[in-house]
């Protein structure tokens, strides 16, 4: 009780100081902050607006200026191979006809028209309209595809629970705040149904924090400002190109806090992280109600396949560990 009482008195306070920092103190801060993510959806916006206008092939493939759309297309193969390893992790029995994908900026739909052949329902999103014309029209004679435009930092147009596969390839580089990216992570988690999957691609260079500490005219900026208040340099670019970086332990602490259940990281130190993420399949209120002092351990599988035999090196190297409570909760993800 009183543990509690005092977590709510350093709330209140904590509450009160803040207010009183951005209202009396710092005013203009306060409007600053709240207006970040619409200022930062508008510039992305109009970034890779112009980049789609002026190349969308070579601003989405990296390839070279100007390349017709059949060698466009052909660029996607190994970003098609490394999505179709983990098609491994749905059962054996999965008809894929019946389940349904989506991509978060899905530029001109280089990816979504080879994955339309594999599953029933293929979406896609993207924050510029004019990649969003062109995905439809490269689109066009695939009646279990649709393209949105989207505001850059969330899934609004789409019902929970109707995803079972959600990936991104080549887009969370770009976006210049880790906050966004956790948004699309969070609604990747609405969207899909429990035991869907995300595979998505993060900008895993190592991050520095030196530009921060750097004196100005002599004076340490860091120093100046209290450290509940300090942006983390990684959390605050305003570069629509080489986006916010990621240390692999903030996305394993996003995926605990969140209650994801991290499958696999790859690509560690470059920027082409991959990282593969599983919705449980069962709820939180079903967990919080078990009783872990009568469980028992009843599967321990590949968490790659799901088999029984668990490798001991390699990036295949990991365990699911399945827990019985009772005849209540057989099965339940540890
Ligand atoms: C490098 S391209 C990759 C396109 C596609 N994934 C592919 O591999 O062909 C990045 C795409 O992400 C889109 N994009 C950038 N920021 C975005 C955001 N915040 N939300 C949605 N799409 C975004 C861009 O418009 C662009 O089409």
């Amino acid at each position: 009780m009183t543990e509690a009482a005092d977590v709510f008195r350093s709330a209140c306070l904590l509450h009160y100081y803040l207010q009183t920092y951005f209202t009396v103190i710092c005013p203009v801060g306060y409007a600053e902050l709240s207006m970040t993510n619409e200022r930062l959806n508008q510039t992305m916006h109009d970034d890779w607006e112009r980049r789609a206008k002026e190349d969308a092939s070579y601003y989405a493939a990296f390839g070279r200026r100007g390349q017709e759309k059949e060698e466009f297309f052909s660029t996607a193969t190994a970003v098609l191979r490394t999505l179709h390893e983990e098609f491994c992790r749905f059962s054996p029995a999965t008809d894929f006809r019946k389940l349904a994908a989506i991509e978060i900026g899905c530029g001109p739909g280089r990816l979504m028209v080879p994955m339309s052949q594999v599953f029933g329902h293929i979406a896609g999103v993207d924050i510029s309209e004019e990649m969003v014309r062109l995905a439809r029209d490269n689109l066009v004679d695939i009646p279990n595809s649709e393209v949105h435009q989207c505001n850059g930092s969330d899934l609004r147009d789409f019902d929970d629970e109707s995803f079972d596969f959600c990936y991104s390839y080549a887009v969370f580089q770009h976006i210049p705040t880790q906050d966004i990216v956790w948004d699309y992570l969070r609604e990747a988690r609405r969207i899909l149904k429990p035991g869907g999957l995300v595979k998505a691609h993060f900008n895993g260079l190592p991050v520095s924090d030196d530009s921060f500490c750097e004196p100005v005219c002599g004076w340490s900026l860091r120093a100046a400002v209290p450290d509940c208040l300090v942006v983390p340099p990684e959390c605050y670019h305003t570069d629509t190109w080489s986006g916010a970086r990621f240390r692999p332990e903030e996305i394993a602490d996003f995926a605990k806090k969140e209650y994801w259940q991290l499958l696999s990281m790859e690509g560690f130190a470059s920027q082409y992280l991959w990282v593969t993420a599983r919705k449980p399949r069962e709820t939180l209120d079903r967990i919080s109600t078990i009783n872990v002092r009568h469980s028992g351990m009843c599967r321990v599988t590949n968490t790659w396949t799901e088999d029984a035999v668990v490798p001991c090196s390699g990036r295949f190297a990991s365990v699911t560990l399945r827990g019985c409570v009772g005849s209540h909760y057989p099965n339940v993800l540890i």
